[in-house]
């Protein structure tokens, strides 16, 4: 019996199914073979795998059909799926749309074969996915089938059952059964040209470099200070990028948990496909004080209050910040996540900024990631704690902001950079993406932001 990591919903790769049968020798493997492919972002498949936290290991193998049979082929599938169509049953909507899009997609490979001179290509694509141990193989597993279905990418478990069909997968140029059509104009995405080497492992995948195009990544346990800060005008994207971050850094690993001060209610659960938990405004005040000093927490805990509360309510706030310091100093020194959204709404309150510049400076000692996301830089750079937490931060992300925060940017850059044109900077609702800029390590580059669309499906909902 085959498990696959099934299309559509997010919670299905949840639900993903690890079986028994490993091959054995020192290391544990699974194989996965590529069934279907149902977003164009193929090309992100590498990024993803070198931001997983262990390593994966990729056989692709092509054949190139005569231009002949390229036709004849296309033909023939072509006519197997409108005969399907026709037969399908009309209740049967979700079928029938697939097959539909999957007519449409051969009728644009045939398009591009028989007028735009492409030639077609069957691969097959292999990922062997290893653990020093059993517990270890499942954990990978199971993280690899989510970031994989979440490029769009559905795969099927091999079980491997003999040495020799192990064997098989595992070497190079031996194809396979499962066959995938492509054209060469999609190979060429599926197999990029590289001239400079991206990180081998760890790190978050962000985005292209606006100029260059070459992936970004971000680790953020990586710098002097593990901390970040995240400014721009509403609606410019901040709230979106943390999500994608979140989400990113936990199914890679990079960080194994993740508290989120959520002021406006946005973040959903289902950013974190393994365990999570919401703690409304209600539970906040009944619920925090009699945490026990040592309860653990879920791999995401996400903290709703309305930031108007906290002028009517200060306990409120003390529980904050107490649940806050329970989570910095939780998990045995396991990598977490703070994330602050709407920082700025603290700064009102010296109880609150006096904390938070405390946690980045202390962060790095409790394994933690402090980011916090508020409207301008000078909301930092206007009072002392703030520019001790500016200078507490390894990474910056500077979203659009109509206000050019001139003076604020150099207190950031050093001046080094002349001034940013934040208020050019795409995002928002009518903006097929978003643009920030990124400072770090005394390097300042535009990256654009991009994800594909069952991430945007998931940020969306939450
Ligand atoms: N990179 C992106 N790709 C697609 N949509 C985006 C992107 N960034 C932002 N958006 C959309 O723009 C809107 C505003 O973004 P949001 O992150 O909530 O802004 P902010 O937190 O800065 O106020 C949201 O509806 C979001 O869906
Ligand atoms: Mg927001």
């Amino acid at each position: 019996m085959e498990h696959s990591a099934k299309q559509g919903e997010h919670s299905d790769s949840r639900s993903f199914q690890v079986r028994k049968n490993y091959l054995s020798g020192g290391k544990h493997y699974a194989f996965f073979t590529l069934k279907n492919v149902s977003e164009n972002r193929i090309g992100m498949v590498y990024e993803l795998i070198d931001g997983l936290s262990f390593p994966v290991y990729t056989k692709l193998v092509m054949d190139r059909y005569a231009d002949g049979k390229a036709k004849e082929v296309l033909k023939r599938i072509g006519a197997d799926r409108s005969s399907d169509e026709r037969l399908s049953s009309a209740s049967n909507r979700p079928l029938k749309s697939k097959l539909e899009q999957q007519l449409r997609s051969l009728d644009t490979l045939s398009r591009r074969v028989t007028e735009g001179g492409d030639a077609l290509f069957k691969i097959s694509m292999t990922f062997i996915v290893s653990g020093s141990h059993p517990a270890e193989l499942n954990s990978n597993m199971k993280r690899f089938a989510q970031a994989m279905s979440l490029l769009g990418m559905d795969l099927v478990r091999e079980h491997v059952l003999s040495r020799r069909r192990a064997l098989k997968l595992a070497t190079p140029l031996k194809s396979l059964r499962a066959k995938y059509i492509l054209d060469s104009r999609s190979v060429a995405s599926l197999v990029p040209l590289r001239y400079e080497g991206t990180p081998s492992i760890g790190g978050v995948f962000l985005g292209v470099d606006a100029d260059s195009e070459k992936p970004v990544f971000a680790d953020p346990f990586q710098g002097n200070s593990y901390n970040s800060v995240i400014v721009g005008e509403t609606g410019s994207g901040k709230s979106f990028f943390s999500k994608l971050l979140l989400m990113r850094a936990l199914i890679t690993g990079t960080a194994k948990s993740a508290l989120v001060i959520d002021p406006m209610g946005e973040y959903g659960a289902d950013l974190c496909a393994s365990s999570s938990s919401i703690l409304e405004e209600e539970d906040i005040v009944a619920k925090i004080p009699n945490l026990a000093v040592n309860s653990s927490f879920q791999d995401l805990t996400i903290v709703r209050q309305t930031p108007d509360i906290l002028n009517r309510n200060s306990s409120i706030l003390d529980e904050v910040i107490n649940i806050t310091d329970r989570f910095l100093r939780s998990g045995n020194g396991s990598k977490k996540i703070i994330l602050i959204d709407e920082a700025h709404s603290y700064f009102r309150f010296a109880r609150t900024t006096g904390y938070l510049d405390t946690i980045y400076r202390s962060s790095r000692h409790f394994n933690t990631s402090v980011i916090s996301i508020s409207q301008n830089l000078e909301d930092f750079t206007g009072i002392p704690e703030g520019k001790s937490m500016l200078s507490n931060s390894s990474m910056n992300f500077i979203f659009r902001n109509k206000d050019r925060q001139r003076n604020a940017i150099s207190f950031l850059t050093s001046r080094r950079f002349g001034e940013l044109r934040t208020d050019l900077l795409p995002g928002g609702k009518r903006d097929p993406y978003s643009e920030c800029y990124f400072y770090s390590d005394g390097m300042l580059r535009r990256i654009r932001i991009i994800c594909t669309a069952r991430e945007a499906g998931i940020i969306g909902q939450s």
